[in-house]
């Protein structure tokens, strides 16, 4: 497939963004270009999302991952190939991810007969709502797979620059609620009643100690508190106040131990105010944390392709490619895609000139660690 095939698939993703599980034409246009080409295609029996898969079925099998959802965002880019969906919008570059990884299973394509074992190209749904990994997971199409490759659009990087960083690369994302009970009354006598929300105010302050206190300094986490919810008028004391917030870090073990201290600084300083705290705690995405092998690898293979290659900074932000990395190692890499404007901004761009030098990347890199793991 020529680089020019492939700025014209990009554009027409690009056109027509589709939000998380709803990736219905998205996955037909992928599916029919790929079968067009004579890829083969497992059936993952879901309503979207696919897997492709190359290679002589001999010897081991590598992914390389796609997301493909877009994002409930007006698109202001001004671009001749703008969002034909009014309110929806490929904010996040997962155009760009599908159309570099269709390139990929193309190069791959030709050279099918000699690969030393499998490449698996995934593209999965709902990567926005953490959910589409888990979903093509529960397939069992992966579970032979013994290592995953992808790559993520980087507005802070040109076109031709790779980023690659060993350890953890983006954090865990979890959510967290504590509901404060007080006893409610009028709030001309305070002394009847027990108000929730000067312990609300200590517990704001206090939960940045976890970070300031009692986490490893050399650690990186955030804890923030994004809601508030405390009564609904002027003169009555509130019975009960709900904050919500989310904590973010680099290690399994930093996130188990602020959950914890999360906890017992919300229970125990409601009690100094005579309240009583709960706390409901959902976790998010795990880390993504790089194999060390395969940044050295990848790095060598992006110089020999004249890439540039930089160490990019870690990120507080998710991505549920952490769950295949649950199932062997891997690693995610930060392709340069300039633009100026962060992922999720209304006027995010993705330079199509990337789209080709990332596609060749990922081919050259996955049938190197073929090879390597066949050692
Ligand atoms: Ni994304």
């Amino acid at each position: 497939m020529e680089e020019r095939r492939l700025t014209e698939v990009f554009k027409w993703l690009h056109r027509h963004p589709e939000l998380a599980m709803k990736e219905r034409q998205t996955t037909a246009y992928i599916r029919n270009i790929l079968a067009e080409n004579g890829v083969r295609l497992m059936d993952t029996g879901l309503d979207t999302g696919l897997i492709a898969v190359l290679g002589t079925g001999k010897g081991p099998t590598v992914a390389l991952r796609a997301d493909m959802d877009a994002l409930p965002v007006q698109e202001a880019t001004g671009l001749p190939y703008a969002s034909e969906c009014p309110g929806v919008m490929h904010a996040c570059g997962h155009d760009f991810h599908s159309a570099c990884m269709l390139g990929a299973a193309l190069l791959l394509k030709e050279r099918e007969s000699s690969l030393p074992g499998t490449v698996k190209v995934i593209f999965q749904p709902a990567e926005e709502v953490n959910h589409g990994a888990a979903l093509m997971i529960s397939t069992g199409l992966l579970n032979d797979v013994r290592l995953f490759l992808t790559g993520h659009t980087y507005p802070w990087y040109s076109a031709g620059t790779l980023g690659i960083r060993p350890g953890p690369v983006m954090a865990t994302a979890d959510r967290f609620q504590i509901s404060i009970r007080g006893k409610g009354c009028h709030a001309a006598h305070p002394e009847q009643g027990i108000d929730p929300i000067p312990a609300v105010g200590a517990i704001i302050t206090a939960v940045q100690t976890i970070i300031s206190r009692r986490t490893d300094p050399f650690a990186s986490a955030v804890v923030s508190i994004t809601r508030l919810e405390a009564g609904n008028t002027w003169n009555v004391i509130p019975e009960t106040a709900v904050m919500e917030g989310t904590v973010r870090s680099m290690t399994s073990a930093v996130r188990d131990s602020i959950r914890q201290s999360l906890k017992q600084v919300a229970e125990d300083t409601a009690r100094a105010f005579g309240c009583e705290a709960t706390m409901e705690y959902e976790y998010g995405p795990g880390p993504v944390v790089n194999d060390k092998g395969i940044c050295e690898r990848a790095e060598e293979t992006a110089r020999q392709l004249g890439l540039h290659v930089e160490m990019n900074p870690p990120a507080m932000i998710a991505e549920d490619f952490s769950e295949y990395l649950k199932m062997a190692p891997g690693a995610l890499f930060r392709i340069g895609t300039g633009g100026g404007y962060d992922n999720h901004h209304p006027a995010f761009t993705a330079d199509p000139a990337a789209i080709f030098p990332a596609a060749r990347f990922f081919a050259v890199l996955a049938e190197k660690e073929l090879a390597q793991l066949q050692e």
